[in-house]
């Protein structure tokens, strides 16, 4: 996969893509980055690319012009164009598995009080982090690109890893212990000291649905959970009901 950035911070990404799992993914040729300076698309003698917004307010706006003919340059059939912007749809891990299957994309990143809107006309697709504002695109092009890069094959050693984490399941993970047994009177569930994988298998997949059913219960899609899991939550809203 090729990921063009374009970008008036390239030195922003210097450090993030040479780390983890993205380090990873490019030295093993499953990703190419491409960092762009908007900058250099520039027609002024001073390499601005930011203006003042027509009818007043305060705050830069992005200019269109040096994003498309950077655009231009950079576009081939297969590219698919994202604006980061909070106006965009919020991300999921059902949209990076999708991204993670498109051989070029370009990623643009906003800065300032946003971007001239007519750039709308050249962009396949909006995304947004979260509700909440930070300094720019480039926070939201560097999470994209640690997702879709930790699932490429062979990047993570154990795939199952990947796997079982919170999301690729369409659940939150079970809570994880590792040693002491014991730390200052907390005691690490016996079940995962048993030896018994059934019953491990079984007390994770419980744990999983309690967590996401208290915390996000807009993540349990009746379509993704079968015949036990339906009991449990049963099971765990009757006992809440109990509880109150
Ligand atoms: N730029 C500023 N805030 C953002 C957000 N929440 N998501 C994507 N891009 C952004």
């Amino acid at each position: 996969m090729l990921i063009d950035i374009l970008t008036i911070f390239p030195e922003f990404f210097t450090s993030p893509i040479g780390v983890g799992n993205v380090k990873i993914a490019r030295e093993k040729g499953l990703l190419d980055l491409r960092i762009t300076d908007i900058r250099d698309y520039s027609r002024d003698r001073h390499r601005k690319v930011d203006d003042y917004g027509f009818g007043g307010g305060p705050g830069m706006v992005m200019m269109v012009q040096p994003i498309y003919d950077a655009l231009k340059e950079i576009k081939d059939e297969k590219a698919h164009v994202v604006l980061f912007t909070p106006r965009g749809n919020t991300l999921t891990q059902n949209r990076v598995n999708e991204l993670k299957e498109m051989e070029h994309l370009v990623f643009i990143c906003g800065r300032y009080k946003g971007i001239d809107a007519r750039l709308e006309h050249f962009v396949d697709e909006e995304i947004s982090i979260g509700d909440y504002v930070v300094s720019g695109g480039e926070y939201a092009a560097l999470i994209v690109i640690d997702a879709v890069a930790r699932l490429m094959p062979g990047v993570i050693g154990d795939i199952d890893s990947a796997m079982e984490d919170s999301y690729s399941s369409g659940l939150l993970d079970a809570p994880r212990y590792t040693r002491p047994r014991e730390f200052m009177g907390m005691k690490v569930p016996d079940v995962l000291l048993s030896g018994n994988h059934k019953e491990i298998e079984k007390w994770r997949r419980t744990e999983s649905l309690k967590l996401t059913l208290a915390r996000k219960p807009y993540l349990l899609k009746e379509d993704s959970l079968n015949e036990e899991d339906r009991k449990i939550i049963k099971n765990l809203r009757n006992r809440d009901g109990k509880e109150e």
